[in-house]
This record gives structure tokens, C-alpha cells and sequence, in this order.
């Protein structure tokens, strides 16, 4: 049997990289496709060569686009991907433009979709990612749920319990195996930061799309960097708009380009706090332990806020949130991390996968 695995985009590769890993130790001929949604080598080849994922069978090379022309380009070409290479099983992560497109073509073409973090929600329909889980998450075979809450909502919904399993967060598999490779001194040291420093990501169309919203992002930061040190790997979205919104230069704050997966769990790790809208960086925070202040309205990952460090923040809270924040001590990381992130998610959903081929 063939399992044809789909990812695209930044988040995908670490989550894809412990089901082939576990899946390499089953009777299965794997493929990978890579959309080509993110393109630089900063967003994606890095990832390739820390995380050990095979080279991509075929890269469809769709690139950036509006929401309905880069999916529509990615469907016309997984398509054929699909036609030629047969395979029995597509096996899709995440949330993204790339899941979105897989599955759709997958399902027409009769072949079962896995999703991989299925059941997620924010409740928020102006969010795409919610868009693509929704649809994602009717259409797949297979559901591999990484926290309780999804197995509720995936129940609400109407989708079968047979369909869902349970088996953790694969992501958190790779952060787990990468751990002894993360060194805080080694990146603090080549960025030339000091001691005590907060780590920021933004990218949400939310917070940077609009330049009020942007602008008033910018204050905020702004705010935190007369406080500590902060350091910012700026994705290519809204990096030119956060600038014009006045986010940068700005004494305290450093703007650097998007950081290796390794380099960047190092500052994480090394860090007193992490601002963030990412959705991957509020599990990260959650298993080291590092406080995370999520600049977002709602989370589609409330373990990480039951069971973790994170914190919901507006732009207007962020001031006061990190000056309370730094009056404390850093917490000890010894509280209990959402249940079955454990580092075994990848074996228990090639288990699965095996089965259902078999
Ligand atoms: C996508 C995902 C989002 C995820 C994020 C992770 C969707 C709908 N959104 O958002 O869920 O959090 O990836 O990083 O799938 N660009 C580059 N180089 C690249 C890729 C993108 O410069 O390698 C720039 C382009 O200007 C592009 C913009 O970033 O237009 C947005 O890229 P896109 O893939 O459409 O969405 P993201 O914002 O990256
Ligand atoms: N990440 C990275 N370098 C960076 C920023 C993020 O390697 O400069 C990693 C991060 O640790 C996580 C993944 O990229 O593993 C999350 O991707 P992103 O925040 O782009 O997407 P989201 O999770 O919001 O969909």
C-alpha cells in the first residue's frame, strides 16, 4: 500500500516528520509532496535538513497567492500528483491552504483522507484556518486528535467515534527528540542578545493585515521593548507592514529573518516569555515551559492554557500582562503537560494507519 503525505507550509514539517519516521517501520511505500505554499529557505529547506525529512518526491512549486488562487493552483496539481502516484491513503496536517487543497482532491479522487491535529476550532470563522479544519475534518477517514477538546467538538459535529483517534501531538513528538540539540547560550550568543530577553512571532492577518491594527501592534510591542529586550523573527508576511507601521527600528527591539527550527526552539527556550499568534509556538511554550502570551481573542488549543503556560492577551493588555509577568519568577517546568504529549504520537498514528490498510 502507498501513503502519499502532503505538506506545504512551515507548521506541516514538523508535525509530518514522526509519522514517516514511525511509518518507515511499517509495511508501507510512503511519498511526499511538497505544495511549494512556502517557498524560502528559511520557511521550509530548514526544516527538511534539521528535522531529517526525506526530500520530497515532487514539489508542485504553487507559491504565494489570494486565499482562492492558490488553493484552486494547488488543486489543479495535486490532482495529477494524485492521478499518477495511485497511492491508497493521503495523509494530511494541520490547517492550512495545502490540507485544505489535498483533501478536497483526495475525496473526489476516492481516496481516504488522514488528517493529522483534527477536531481543533477557535469558533472563528474569519480565521481561514478554522475554514480549512472544518472542511478538512468532514471529509477525512481518519482523525488523529491531539487534545480531549477535540474529540468534543469532532463529536458535536456529527463525525463518527470509529473515524477518531486520540494519539497526542506529533509536533510535540519532534520537539521532544530535538531537545538536546536546543541551546539557548549558542543562539543568544550569535544574535549577540542579553540574558533576559522575550521572544516574539506575528503573523496573523488579524494582528498585521490592517495598518490601524498593525500600528496599534506596534505600540504595543513597543511598550514591552522599554521593559526587556525583545526579539523578533519575523515572518515574510507583514513584515513590510509592521514596518511601516513603525514597529522597527525601535530601541530594544531586534528584527531578525525566520529562524531554523533548532535555532529558534533554542531562543524560545532560552527566553523569559514569548508573545505569539502562532499556533504551533503555544504547545512549544506549553512542554518548556516558557510563559507565552497569546495575542489573539480565542485559541483553537485551550490545553495549553488549562494544562500550559499560555495566556490570551489583547494589544492593549500586552503592556501590563508582561510587566506583571516579569515581577515574578519564572515558573519551575514541572507541571503536567496536556495528556499524550508524551513523544509517541507519530508511533501511535502509523499503528493506526497500518491497520486501516491492512
Ligand atoms: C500560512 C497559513 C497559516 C500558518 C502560516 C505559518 C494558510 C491559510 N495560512 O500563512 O495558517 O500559520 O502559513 O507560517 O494556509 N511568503 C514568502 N515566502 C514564503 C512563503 C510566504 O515571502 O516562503 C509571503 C508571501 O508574500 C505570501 C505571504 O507570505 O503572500 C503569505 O503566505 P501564505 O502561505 O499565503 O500564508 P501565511 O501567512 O504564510
Ligand atoms: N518556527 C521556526 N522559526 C521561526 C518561527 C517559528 O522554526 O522563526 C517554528 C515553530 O517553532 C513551530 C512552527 O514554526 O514549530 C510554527 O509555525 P508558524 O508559527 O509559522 O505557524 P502556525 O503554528 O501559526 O500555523
Amino acid at each position: 500500500a502507498t501513503v502519499l503525505h502532503i505538506a506545504g507550509a512551515r507548521p506541516n514539517f514538523p508535525k509530518a516528520a514522526p509519522v514517516i519516521r514511525a511509518l518507515d517501520g511499517h509495511d508501507v511505500a510512503q511519498r511526499l509532496v511538497h505544495t511549494g505554499q512556502h517557498y524560502d529557505e528559511r520557511m521550509s529547506d530548514v526544516f527538511f535538513r534539521q528535522l531529517g525529512l526525506p526530500e520530497p518526491d515532487e514539489n508542485l512549486a504553487v507559491g504565494s497567492g489570494s486565499h482562492g488562487r492558490q488553493t484552486a493552483d494547488m488543486m489543479v496539481r495535486l490532482e495529477t500528483s494524485f492521478q499518477e502516484a495511485d497511492p491508497d491513503l493521503v495523509v494530511v496536517y494541520g490547517d492550512v491552504n495545502s490540507t485544505l487543497a489535498a483533501t478536497l482532491v483526495a475525496t473526489k479522487l476516492a481516496i481516504p483522507v488522514a488528517h493529522v491535529e483534527a477536531g481543533l476550532r477557535s469558533f472563528n470563522r474569519a480565521m481561514p484556518e478554522e475554514i480549512n479544519r472544518l472542511v478538512t475534518d468532514r471529509l477525512s477517514e481518519l482523525l488523529f486528535a491531539t487534545s480531549p477538546d477535540a474529540l468534543v467538538h469532532l463529536g458535536n459535529e456529527g463525525i463518527a467515534a470509529e473515524k477518531v483517534h486520540f494519539v497526542g501531538n506529533p509536533m510535540i513528538d519532534t520537539l521532544l527528540a530535538n531537545l538536546p540539540r536546543f541551546d539557548a547560550a549558542a543562539i543568544r550568543g550569535q544574535l549577540g542578545l542579553p540574558e533576559r530577553y522575550v521572544v516574539a512571532t506575528l503573523h496573523r492577518p488579524a494582528n498585521v493585515d490592517d495598518p490601524g491594527d498593525a500600528a496599534e501592534l506596534a505600540k504595543a510591542v513597543h511598550g514591552v521593548a522599554d521593559q526587556i529586550e525583545v526579539v523578533l523573527p519575523l515572518h515574510p508576511r507583514g513584515r513590510q507592514r509592521l514596518a511601516a507601521a513603525g514597529l522597527y527600528p525601535y530601541p530594544g527591539i531586534r528584527v531578525v529573518e525566520p529562524l531554523g527550527y533548532l535555532e529558534f526552539l533554542s531562543l524560545v527556550r532560552g527566553a523569559r516569555a514569548v508573545v505569539t499568534d502562532s499556533g504551533g509556538v503555544q504547545e512549544e511554550t506549553t512542554v518548556l515551559g516558557v510563559p507565552c502570551l497569546t495575542l489573539r481573542a480565542e485559541t483553537e488549543r485551550p490545553v495549553t492554557i488549562t494544562h500550559g503556560t499560555n495566556r490570551l492577551v489583547t494589544r492593549a493588555g500586552l503592556v501590563d500582562e508582561v510587566r506583571a509577568l516579569l515581577a515574578t519568577d519564572r515558573p519551575a517546568a514541572d507541571w503536567p503537560v496536556p495528556p499524550l504529549w508524551d513523544g509517541r504520537a507519530g508511533e501511535r498514528i502509523a499503528k493506526v494507519i497500518a491497520e486501516f490498510l491492512r
